[in-house]
């Protein structure tokens, strides 16, 4: 595939994401084909969410993390589908009715809505056992540009940061958490398992990609846990705060479910200078890194300053 990726130029945020982005968006689409067969109505499924839009950001931060260390962004573009394809279907089956029960996803009516219950499910789980598919594949064939190693333990990686040690069982501890009280302490570990542990596979994977060597793979490893919390903390707080014509998903849907969030716990002001505060840990983790690393340090800025 020929993706003409070029390193990043200005530090022009918005221009940045809306480039990286268009770049895997169209990555997805060929990864993700559309099919008239039998199970058409699965590819329509999957399609349906998967090219509906969404910021793209733990794609893009692959791409950012393989440039932080020196390597071609091109190189990663298969891990970056993969990594957005299961963001996907993680959130195909959190709007279900038997978990948060949405209607609205990405600006349109989610997928259970469109297509019911059973297909939804199985465009999930197309979506998730195809990511690796399209994973490993990028590791073979003759003009495969992924070292053998390199993409096992990508793979491993994003096998555990997406499975019951990390965000399946940080959704499972936030469905059972729903109406009761919870420690912060708690509600921090649940944050961390949910959304944090595909952020941390989504840069440690792309710079493992970019070629980069164990300190800074501990380095960047600091950066996305400081993000991935920081992610989910404004997650909550748009929820309390924002419209649902901005977000493109249901608002003030948190309380009304009875989940514990960090508005709920400390606060709304608290809350806010929390996410700035982790975001400023991310930026300080990156001190060791040249300019080559300013998508990732503007990809920390807009992770709490963002409003959608
Ligand atoms: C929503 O993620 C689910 C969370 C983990 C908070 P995003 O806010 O990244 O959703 P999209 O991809 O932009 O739709
Ligand atoms: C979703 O968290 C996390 C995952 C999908 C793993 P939320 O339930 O808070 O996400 P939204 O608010 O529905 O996007
Ligand atoms: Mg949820
Ligand atoms: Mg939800
Ligand atoms: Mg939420």
């Amino acid at each position: 595939m020929k993706t003409n990726l070029q390193p990043a130029g200005t530090p022009d945020l918005e221009r940045y994401l809306r480039e990286r982005a268009s770049i895997v968006e169209h990555a997805l689409a060929e990864n993700v084909a559309d099919s008239d067969g039998p199970a058409g109505r699965l590819f329509q499924a999957m399609r349906y969410s998967l090219l509906a839009g969404g910021k793209r950001l733990r794609p893009v931060l692959a791409l950012a993390a393989c440039e932080a260390v020196g390597g071609s962004p091109d190189v990663a573009i298969g891990f970056a589908c993969a990594i957005e394809m299961i963001h996907t279907y993680s959130l195909i089956h959190d709007d279900l009715p038997c978990m948060d029960d949405d209607d609205l996803r990405r600006g349109r009516p989610t997928n259970h809505k469109v297509y019911g219950e059973a297909i939804a499910t199985l465009a999930g789980d197309g979506l998730l056992t195809d990511a690796f598919a399209v994973l490993a594949r990028s590791a073979l064939g003759p003009k495969a540009r992924v070292p053998s190693q390199v993409a096992l333990e990508t793979i491993a990686e994003l096998a555990e940061a997406a499975g019951s040690a990390g965000m399946v069982g940080g959704q499972v501890i936030d469905l059972l958490g729903e109406g009761r009280a919870m420690e912060l302490r708690e509600l921090e570990y649940l944050h961390r398992k949910k959304t944090g542990a595909l952020f941390i596979a989504a840069v440690c994977g792309g710079a493992r990609i970019g070629g980069a060597d164990h300190s800074q793979l501990e380095v960047l490893r600091e950066y996305a846990e400081a993000l991935g919390l920081a992610f989910q903390v404004v997650d909550d707080l748009l929820d309390v705060e924002e419209s649902v014509e901005k977000m493109g998903k249901r608002t003030h849907k948190d309380e009304a479910r009875g989940k514990a969030t960090y508005p709920s716990l400390l606060g709304v002001d608290r809350s806010w200078e929390l996410a700035r505060e982790l975001s400023h840990r991310a930026l300080d983790a990156l001190a060791g890194f040249g300019d080559r690393a300013d998508p990732l340090r503007m990809l920390a800025t807009f992770s709490v300053e963002r409003k959608l």
